[in-house]
């Protein structure tokens, strides 16, 4: 009731940092004098990605990585969207030497902790800010998204993900991520991401209240949650991913792993995971 009241007032993400310093700033503390914190975990207050689940789920996602994308220890590995380093964590235990990582989000506190927390203990792990502007997360960002260039060289990556990422944007951004996705792989490399994907069994399982979210309002080719601020929570139309994919020359590796999200039962996990190839 007092964070509704506040969203009215004072930008989102400030409303999320603040309730987040209430809920968990006390614990935070005790963690800190104790020292009992693992230190590639940040403090729950700054955790501003959902949910205090951190270790299962970044767990979770490296298991998703290795039984759905195929990842290997030796793979050179790109993180878009890397957050605060939910999926570096344990990455870092799994790449050998010869494997690297590299991770950029839009999020600046977020890239600032994993660099000082991450890269002195695996200087293999780097990470860097975009500035790109998305309404929720970086509503100052000065780069467009429909415009972003990743900064990497053509054919640098073996295996590229995303996790709960291409939620949070919308199409024309994702149409030149997709294409930046392309253009970054190595022939032959992989990228894992997870979506909302409507299609008639979603749809279904929404229609008869399946599900923990709900897309009530539809813009053409997808649906969001909240129509004041889209990228809080975004779902496409499962056709229109795979038009962008053979847009971009991405060959779907199915079976796309639908999630449990509308209601689905027994799903590999929350959101839908799609796996496409570069030639
Ligand atoms: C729900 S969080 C997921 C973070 C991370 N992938 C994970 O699983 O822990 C969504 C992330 O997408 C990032 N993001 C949103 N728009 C982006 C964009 N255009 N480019 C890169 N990252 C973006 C946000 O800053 C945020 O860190």
């Amino acid at each position: 009731m007092i964070k509704q009241t506040l969203i009215k007032i004072l930008p989102r993400p400030l409303v999320s940092t603040i309730s987040r310093v209430i809920r968990y700033g006390a614990s935070d503390l005790v963690d800190a004098v104790t020292g009992r914190r693992d230190p590639l975990i940040p403090p729950k207050s700054l955790i501003f990605i959902g949910g205090p689940l951190f270790k299962e789920i970044g767990d979770e996602q490296l298991r998703i990585f290795r039984e759905v994308g195929g990842l290997t220890p030796d793979d050179a590995v790109l993180d878009v969207g890397c957050g605060i380093g939910r999926s570096a964590r344990p990455l870092t235990a799994f790449l050998s030497p010869q494997g690297s990582y590299q991770g950029f989000d839009i999020d600046a506190g977020g890239i600032k902790w994993c660099v000082k927390n991450i890269t002195p203990r695996f200087p293999r792990f780097h990470f860097q800010v975009a500035d790109v502007y998305n309404k929720y997360y970086n509503p100052k960002g000065r780069s467009k998204g429909p415009e972003y260039v990743f900064p990497y060289a053509d054919a640098s990556f073996d295996f590229v993900f995303l996790t709960s990422v291409f939620t949070h944007m919308l199409p024309a951004e994702v149409d030149n991520y997709l294409g930046q996705i392309a253009r970054v792989l190595k022939p032959g490399g992989r990228a894992l991401i997870s979506y909302f994907l409507w299609n008639a069994e979603s749809a279904a399982l929404q229609a008869k209240g399946g599900g923990n979210i709900g897309f009530p309002y539809t813009f053409g080719n997808y649906r969001v949650r909240d129509k004041d601020f889209p990228e809080d929570a975004i779902c496409f139309d499962e056709d229109f991913i795979q038009s962008l994919n053979s847009k971009h020359g991405l060959s779907l590796a199915p079976p796309v792993r639908y999630g449990t999200w509308c209601g689905r039962e027994n799903a590999l996990s929350y959101q839908d995971f799609v796996l496409v190839k570069k030639p």
